[in-house]
């Protein structure tokens, strides 16, 4: 554990320095690591951890797509692919990666695996945070632990091939081995994690439907599509409004806070940019923060999980969800955006 001081608040945080990862292969050294779905992050967290010399197999329903991808991508039914049921079966440390509402109806199988001495690792804390909703009871004779890597399953796999890692929160919830932690920053670090911070279930999941429906996604899309409406109503070109609203700012401006923070990006603009930006910053801000407030709200109240529950655990949700995907990529702005990528110098 390294303590780190951010902003006036210290933390301890866990580098892949201080748990190296021959640390993490010794922790895990007799664990079989079973990897149960391949949708979004289990490919990513399944290859990284075969690929840094964990003992790993994978569970996924046969017949379906994910099922080829897991093949396509090397995993070989009968020697390190199989049925939930039989990953559960030959799993001793079990990281459940289906679809938060998959977890729901897959469950009474994983449930009948989990005997004394396994673990239990989730991605999410959603199916625990809210068992009354998704009726997971968990048998308390193992541990049970959750890894959360910050970032979709594709800059997972993509940044641990550049020898780069996504930073994850861990957190334990049951704690029978007495070795619980140590695990689950082993897997975390077998996963190529950044650095892990510590969190519990109920506080990555607050936090992570809060970020996704606000800032990371759906305010990002929703406050994008405002002011490129709001160009294009006052008669500016489309090529105009969306290199004003998404192009500058994901090919110029977002790089550059991830670089060296807000402060800087906005030091590298012009200073007419940045008088507007300092005296406009206020007035979005007061404006969201009663968004954010309900946002919040409705995560705490368990109303959001109550959706998702039912939204997609109807049979035909993928279809529903890929009409309105679908639909948002028709809007303008989502249009020019393919025409404005195709321009792109080549590189
Ligand atoms: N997406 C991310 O990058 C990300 C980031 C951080 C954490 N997480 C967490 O990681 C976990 C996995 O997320 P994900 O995005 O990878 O999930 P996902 O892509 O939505 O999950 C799809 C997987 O779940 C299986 N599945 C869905 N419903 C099922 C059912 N009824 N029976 C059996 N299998 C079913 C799918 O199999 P089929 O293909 O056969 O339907 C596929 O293997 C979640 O807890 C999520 O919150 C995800």
């Amino acid at each position: 554990m390294s303590e780190v001081k951010f902003g006036e608040m210290k933390e301890n945080v866990v580098t892949r320095k201080a748990f190296t990862l021959s640390k993490a292969r010794e922790t895990l050294k007799d664990e079989v690591i079973a990897v149960l779905g391949y949708g979004v992050q289990g490919p990513a967290q399944a290859l990284n951890l075969k690929d840094s010399g964990f003992n790993v197999i994978v569970g996924q329903r046969e017949g379906s797509a994910s099922w080829d991808k897991a093949m396509v991508d090397g995993w070989e039914p009968g020697v390190n692919l199989f049925s939930l049921e039989k990953a559960c079966e030959k799993g001793t440390f079990l990281c459940y990666l289906l679809s938060d509402a998959g977890q729901i109806a897959v469950w009474p199988t994983v449930k009948k695996y989990l005997t004394k001495g396994k673990t239990l690792c989730f991605s999410h804390g959603f199916a625990v945070t809210y068992r009354q909703q998704t009726g997971m009871v968990l048998p308390d004779h193992v541990d049970v632990v959750l890894v959360a890597p910050k970032g979709s399953g594709r800059s997972v796999r993509k940044l641990f091939l550049q020898n780069k890692g996504i930073n994850a929160s861990y957190a334990v919830e049951q704690d029978v081995s007495g070795n619980a932690q140590q695990k689950a920053l082993a897997y975390g670090v077998g996963v190529g994690s950044g650095y892990l911070f510590e969190t519990t279930f109920k506080k990555e999941v607050y936090s992570d439907l809060t970020g996704e429906r606000g800032v990371l996604m759906g305010a990002l899309a929703g406050i994008i599509e405002a002011q490129y409406e709001v160009l294009r109503e006052n008669g500016h070109s489309p090529s105009e409004a969306f290199n004003e609203t998404v192009e500058e700012l994901t090919q110029s401006l977002v790089p550059l806070v991830a670089e060296n923070g807000m402060d800087w990006m906005y030091s590298n603009c012009s200073t007419t940019a940045q008088r507007g930006a300092l005296d406009w910053l206020p007035r979005f801000k007061k404006a969201t923060v009663p968004v954010f407030k309900s946002l919040y709200k409705s995560v705490a109240s368990g109303e959001e999980a109550a959706r998702v529950i039912m939204e997609n655990s109807a049979p035909d949700y993928k279809k529903r969800l890929d009409k309105e995907l679908q639909a948002m990529g028709e809007r303008e702005v989502w249009q020019v955006g393919r025409a404005v990528r195709k321009l792109r110098p080549e590189t």
